[in-house]
């Protein structure tokens, strides 16, 4: 017979604790809820009564469901309101000592067939649960942030949970509508473990000032479709917080750099900078608890009008490849109004890219989203050619050749020769340091990366690499042209990987040392990060679509560039390349696609 849990008490009605009174509260169950002191009990109560108050104005709870919900829930000072309950789960701040102490607190005031979980995200369950006289009934119930919303729950085991227990509390998961993966007690568990060197890794960035904060955030919900960026992320999970996970998946986790808080987060800690609990960390926010972002001096209001000084006027672009890259670019162009000249390596191949380029513009047509007329205006606007003579006027280059060094390297010394002065050079490339590019020419200060992605006519992010020899007048220009285009440009500095790539793949690698070490399944792991951190793609979903190949090129460029011995490439990532399992692309990668 399943365990009823007819009422459970939650301990610490902080970020975590409120979200999860809520979920409980939510699906009909009594809470209690307990702090350590009056005020922050008050708090407690009145982020909850906020956050259900916000969901009845958005019509997505009845007011009588509310006040259910409301008086389901008895507030309480102090353990001892525990006495009765049959499940408890612990989610005070992230340090050993004091959750020992609250569990062997526990152990005491409540029943002995209570089931004793920690909400904790990196600490161990099994040094938690020896606080007790009943480690067997003690367990991790790891909820997501915010706890209402995310249907992630990751139930933690130890070697002496009893497996009765855990089939109890994942039938509980089921009853409040979440869905649970089942996991061994080790640092980070699934999704913590993928995340926090991902986070720790951007905070990085902000303080060796690679790129700004809000780029950093811009780049990988546009770049990779995540909900929010990493920097926001932290704000919401609370720098404390953070802090202490890092640090301890640091201690526990093997000593991996990459876990190493980074000393930034410390200060802002020190500083009362926690994120939108204190009202102020990454961003400002409008007061405390709020996540609306307000300007602040790092961004203050109307510094978006300020885009337009020192900025070269551009109309005519001229555009060198026939590839992938080349195509999705022309059109961007063109659709935007500006005068474009291809140019490739012969007339077959500028035919090939015509008829490309012409069928691209007519799927929009077909799909209403573009009119026949502005799909002959923007053919009309393009001028094609193979040999680069048809440069010389033109006031933005963007290369997209091959990605070989010494082909791209030849192609900038020529176009150094042919065009006019003050033209901005730009190139594509992915991989290539773009400084190596702007050194072939005598103008190293006009040369910029512009890394559209793929495909370029859908995707609305374009990384901005300057170098350490582009000029702010060459930045300026190319974040207005980003905007011109409808795109969001994010200005990065020339470093292996720039935001995205040195911010995502890292984490796929990860996700496969994972697996290889039989910690998870592809399945479980997917699922952790969609429905933990609203990912739209698991890891492996999206190493298959990537292609395993193309992961393993870029992860070794990372490693040899940026040598940090967490980015090595994993062996099983390695041997799948080795063995042609490359993705969707070749039928099977991680999963097999040929029975799909
Ligand atoms: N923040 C996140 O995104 C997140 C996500 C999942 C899990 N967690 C985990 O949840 C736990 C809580 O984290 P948080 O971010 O909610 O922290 P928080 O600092 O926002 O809240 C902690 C609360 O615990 C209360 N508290 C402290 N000592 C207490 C005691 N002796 N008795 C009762 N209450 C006490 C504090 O007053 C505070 O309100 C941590 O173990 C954390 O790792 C956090």
């Amino acid at each position: 017979m399943m365990r009823e849990f007819a009422s459970v008490g939650v301990v610490g009605l902080g970020t975590m604790g409120t979200g999860i009174v809520e979920v409980f509260a939510r699906n009909g169950i009594d809470v209690v809820a307990v702090e350590v002191a009056e005020p922050a009990l008050e708090r407690g109560r009145a982020t909850l009564t906020g956050s259900t108050d916000r969901a009845v104005a958005k019509g997505k709870l009845a007011a009588a469901d509310r006040d259910a919900l409301l008086a389901r829930v008895d507030w309480q000072v102090g353990l001892d309101a525990l006495h009765s309950v049959d499940l408890v789960i612990e989610a005070v701040p992230e340090h050993l000592d004091l959750k020992q102490r609250i569990f062997a607190e526990l152990d005491r005031v409540c029943k002995p067939e209570a089931v004793l979980a920690t909400n904790t995200s990196s600490l161990s369950v099994t040094e938690i649960s020896v606080a007790t006289t009943r480690p067997n009934q003690v367990l991790g119930i790891h909820f997501f942030n915010p706890a209402p919303v995310m249907k992630l729950v990751e139930i933690v085991r130890t070697v002496v949970t009893s497996a009765e227990v855990v089939a109890d509390v994942e039938g509980l998961c089921k009853r409040l509508g979440k869905v649970d993966v089942t996991i061994n007690d080790r640092a980070g568990f699934i999704a913590n473990a993928l995340l926090f060197g991902y986070l720790n890794h951007a905070v990085s960035m902000v303080e060796a000032r690679y790129a700004s904060r809000e780029d950093i955030d811009a780049a990988m919900k546009l770049g990779c479709g995540l909900p929010m960026g990493p920097l926001a992320l932290m704000d919401l999970i609370g720098l404390d917080t953070a802090y202490e996970i890092l640090d301890t998946m640091y201690r526990r986790g093997g000593r991996d750099r990459r876990h190493a808080p980074v000393p930034l987060i410390k200060q802002m800690v020190t500083a009362g900078l926690l994120g939108r609990k204190s009202g102020r960390g990454f961003y400002t926010y409008e007061r405390p608890g709020s996540p609306v972002v307000v300007p602040d001096e790092q961004t203050p209001a109307g510094a978006e009008s300020t885009l337009g000084a020192g900025v070269r006027g551009i109309t005519k672009v001229g555009v060198v490849g026939s590839g992938t890259m080349a195509t999705g670019i022309i059109e961007v162009f063109a659709k935007a109004g500006y005068e474009v000249v291809s140019v490739t390596r012969g007339a077959e191949k500028s035919a090939k890219l015509f008829e490309a380029v012409k069928t691209s513009l007519n799927k929009g047509v077909v799909r209403g989203k573009l009119g026949e007329a502005d799909r002959d205006a923007a053919l009309g606007r393009i001028t094609w050619s193979a040999t680069l003579e048809h440069l010389t006027d033109v006031d933005l280059v963007v290369e997209a050749v091959i990605e070989e060094l010494s082909v791209k390297k030849a192609l900038f010394a020529s176009l150094d020769e042919i065009c006019k002065p003050g033209v901005v050079l730009a190139t594509t490339t992915s991989s290539l340091p773009v400084i190596d590019v702007a050194m072939a020419t005598q103008r190293p200060a006009d040369v910029v990366g512009l890394h559209f992605f793929n495909p370029a006519p859908v995707m609305p992010l374009v990384e901005i690499v300057q170098t350490i020899r582009t000029s702010a007048e060459t930045t300026a220009t190319a974040r207005a042209v980003c905007a011109d285009l409808g795109k969001t440009g994010v200005v990065c500095g020339d470093r292996s990987g720039f935001i995205v790539n040195a911010l995502l793949f890292p984490y796929l690698n990860d996700a496969v040392k994972m697996l290889e070490a039989s910690y998870s399944t592809a399945d479980d792991i997917d699922h952790a990060m969609k429905l933990g951190c609203g990912y739209p793609m698991g890891p492996f979903d999206l190493l298959d679509v990537v292609g395993l190949d193309v992961s393993l090129a870029i992860q070794r460029e990372l490693y040899l560039e940026l040598r940090e011995p967490g980015f090595a490439p994993a062996p099983l990532l390695e041997h799948l390349v080795t063995a042609g399992y490359l993705g969707r692309k070749s039928g099977r990668g991680f999963r097999d696609h040929t029975r799909r």
